[in-house]
């Protein structure tokens, strides 16, 4: 059995809200604290204030057991033996880097409320350098305490919950690395928090901070290139007519390559990997290594122009102008199972279409709300049934379940002009164009 700890997690947003459900579900007792009192109470009546598959289950569950509970007061914070800092790190308005605002200022509230013997443990992603200046901060203000562990995150949204209790690995940046004394007491009461996955097998890296903080960024770069990869793939396959699905699953077969992530479409979007490529290229800078990531921009560059071609594909099937032009889109969120809009792809696209006169009406089944907040000047609708009535073109940039099973005859009725233009290469292209439609997507053959 687990011994069961005391533990703070401050930020409850996608990362932090699943990050404290999960510990209780370990058998830890939890604390989420945030700034933000909509959100906490939503949590506290064991509500989800965002779209993650599984997670109202499993507060529903967990807050019955008393074992988690969330507050506004950072005051509650004290006693914890582990203080999980989960808090964002955006991209800062008009530049690449990461805006640290709310990791410090996190830090800073928890200081005062540290214990002798307690851990802080970062969980955010943040520069490379952050962890080094934190425990400084922390040793300076708080020194009877463990002090400072990184212990980077790698969920995904829409597979939080379960990337979360059964994660890939666990990476420990630990003061001075592995083999000093706080490192190694720091790794004591990690290892006590995430006793059950350990248990399991799950790979466990220790290492120092600065590793710890790049194993992160490493991986989400390696992720943007893979799809900037492909998708640079894609825009050769469309000047020669070849398909970009068949050429994925061919090199994919090779397992140094491997298919995951190789779905040419629309892009890579969402709150980390767009924001965290830039945030990266900008500490690069930053330690005079400024021509070592520079294909990063390019990685960048490939994924921004796949959106610009959709918007053209558009047009053009519109034979050559979106004025008035009734533009069906189906998503609006980042990816599927998810309801978040942040650098959605979908969304961007939408709001080109619209900018060029087109008459767009989209729907997405979770992030209608976050979309008409965002853009405010397109039109909405509940179902796809009423987004494609009298459609000139359907676009389907979000490929959501329901719209990848989506059967040509359950809408063929409704449209004005059957025109389907897949965005994540998603659809069958032979069972639309046996219905009729032209079917058009991003790496495919036209016809
Ligand atoms: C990502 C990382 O996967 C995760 O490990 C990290 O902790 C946070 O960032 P997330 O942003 O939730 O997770 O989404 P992910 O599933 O990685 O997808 C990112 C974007 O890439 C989506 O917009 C998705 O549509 C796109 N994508 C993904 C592709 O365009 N093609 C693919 O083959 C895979």
């Amino acid at each position: 059995t687990v011994r069961s700890m005391r533990m703070t997690v401050i930020g409850c947003g996608y990362l932090g809200a699943v990050h404290a459900a999960c510990m209780a579900e370990l058998g830890h007792e939890v604390i989420g604290i945030d700034v933000d009192p909509e959100k906490i109470a939503a949590l506290q009546a064991a509500r989800a204030p965002f779209y993650e598959p599984g997670l109202p289950e499993l507060l529903e569950r967990t807050m019955a057991t008393g074992r988690l509970r969330f507050t506004t007061d950072i005051a509650e914070a004290a006693g914890s033996a582990v203080h999980f800092v989960c808090v964002g790190t955006p991209q800062k308005k008009g530049e690449f880097a990461a805006d640290m605002k709310y990791v410090d200022a996190a830090v800073d509230a928890l200081i005062p409320h540290l214990g002798a013997g307690e851990l802080v443990v970062g969980k955010s992603t943040v520069p490379v350098g952050t962890a080094a200046r934190l425990a400084s901060r922390i040793a300076d203000r708080a020194p009877d305490t463990e002090g400072l562990a990184w212990n980077p995150e790698f969920l995904r949204e829409g597979h939080a919950v379960e990337d979360t209790l059964t994660p890939d690995r666990l990476v420990y940046g630990v003061d001075g690395g592995a083999d000093t004394a706080e490192g190694k007491r720091a790794k004591a009461l990690l290892d006590e928090v995430y006793a059950t996955p350990l248990k399991r097998g799950t790979p466990l890296i220790v290492t120092d901070y600065q590793t710890a903080e790049l194993v992160k960024v490493a991986a989400n770069s390696f992720l943007a290139t893979k799809i900037s990869f492909i998708n640079a793939m894609a825009e050769l396959c469309e000047k020669v007519n070849a398909d970009i699905t068949q050429l994925a699953d061919a090199i994919g077969h090779d397992d140094r390559i491997g298919r995951k992530f190789l779905n040419a479409g629309l892009g890579f979007g969402g709150g980390c990997l767009p924001k965290d490529i830039r945030a990266f290229m900008a500490r690069a800078g930053e330690l005079g290594a400024d021509q070592t990531l520079t294909f990063l921009r390019e990685v960048d560059s490939i994924n921004m122009r796949r959106r610009i071609r959709m918007v053209d594909l558009a047009r053009e099937v519109c034979d050559g102008s979106l004025i008035g032009r009734r533009v069906a889109v189906l998503g609006a969120a980042f990816k599927p199972l998810s309801d978040d809009i942040r650098d959605s792809p979908a969304l961007n696209v939408a709001a080109q279409i619209r900018l060029q006169g087109g008459d767009v009406v989209l729907t997405d089944p979770a992030a209608l709300d976050n979309a008409r907040k965002a853009v405010p000047d397109i039109s909405y609708a509940e179902t796809v049934e009423d987004a494609v009535r009298g459609a000139d073109v359907v676009l389907l940039l979000t490929e959501w379940k329901e719209y990848r099973d989506l059967e040509p005859a359950t809408i063929s009725g409704l449209v004005k002009n059957k025109r389907i233009l897949d965005g994540r290469n998603a659809l069958d292209p032979a069972r639309w164009r046996a219905a009729g439609w032209t079917y058009r997507a991003l790496g495919r053959p036209r016809a």
